[in-house]
């Protein structure tokens, strides 16, 4: 069986002529990777397709992503595929969306038992359609037990939307006696949203370039690198990841304190 420099080696070869694995330090690989993966719609319009074949293209260049992050030993991937306030879109769109979600978890959960891959989902899953809500719970359910690499999924996810849940959260267990005021820290709040159980992403890469964050992880990323790139989400794959994880590791972080240079 081939082994996982083997495997990261072939997955990585015929580079392109601007980047290659060689230019990324693998001892200091961005713990957390998230990723708003924007511009499907841009994508299909160029082509005279429908919005929704940008959407399908970018099931390929996620399952790309995915695999890229496991072979390189990223320990969590995450990836806000739907907003709360993409409601406001067609309801075909929408419709066409929750149906993709739906199949294509079924179609690559053979992907997430092969590469021991964990599934977590960001967001209020209560308010998605029956079958895309019954398909994440048996991804999450078949997957608990995997620790290779998280991915999480932002699904009806808005970073307003969790904060006022986790304070909501914090109020009621004051009412209860179950917390103190005193209590409430930045750890208490932190362990009330979705993404109790990661660490904070090191790096958050947008596609399509646009420069803004679209109510994604207001919270999480106060220290987060952040990386954009013009190339739309479907055209998105391993060596753009490449470029964004070289770019990380050229960055100084400083987390407020003085430079060391
Ligand atoms: C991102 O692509 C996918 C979702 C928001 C679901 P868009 O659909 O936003 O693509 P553009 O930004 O219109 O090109
Ligand atoms: C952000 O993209 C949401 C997702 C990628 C799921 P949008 O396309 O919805 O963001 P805006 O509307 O351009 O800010
Ligand atoms: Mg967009």
């Amino acid at each position: 069986m081939a082994s996982g420099a083997d495997k990261l080696l072939a997955f990585y070869a015929a580079p392109p002529a601007d980047i290659s694995l060689d230019e990324v330090d693998l001892d200091r690989l961005p713990r957390h990777v998230s990723i708003i993966m924007d511009g499907n719609g841009r994508w299909a319009e160029r082509r005279g397709l429908d919005r929704s074949a940008g959407h399908a293209a970018g099931v390929d260049s996620l399952r790309e992503t995915i695999t890229a992050c496991v072979r390189l030993g990223v320990g969590v991937l995450s990836a806000y595929a739907f907003s709360t306030e993409n409601w406001k879109r067609p309801r075909r769109e929408v419709e066409l969306l929750m149906d993709l979600f739906a199949t294509t978890l079924v179609a690559e959960l053979p992907l997430f038992h092969q590469e021991q891959v964990r599934l977590e989902l960001w967001g209020d899953l209560s308010a998605l359609p029956a079958k895309t809500y019954a398909t994440f719970c048996r991804g999450m359910d078949e997957t608990a037990g995997y620790s290779t690499m998280t991915l999480a999924l932002a699904v009806n996810y808005g970073s307003r939307a969790e904060i006022t849940r986790a304070a909501r959260h914090i109020a009621r267990d004051v009412a209860r006696g179950i917390l103190k005021p005193e209590d409430v820290t930045e750890e208490a709040l932190a362990k009330r949203l979705y993404t109790a159980d990661v660490c904070d992403p090191e790096l958050l890469i947008r596609t399509s370039g646009e420069l803004r964050l679209s109510n994604y992880l207001l919270w999480q990323i106060a220290y987060s690198e952040l990386y954009v790139t013009e190339t739309l989400w479907p055209d998105f794959d391993r060596w753009e990841l490449l470029r964004a994880i070289r770019a990380f590791q050229g960055r100084e972080r400083r987390f407020g304190g003085v430079s060391r240079g």
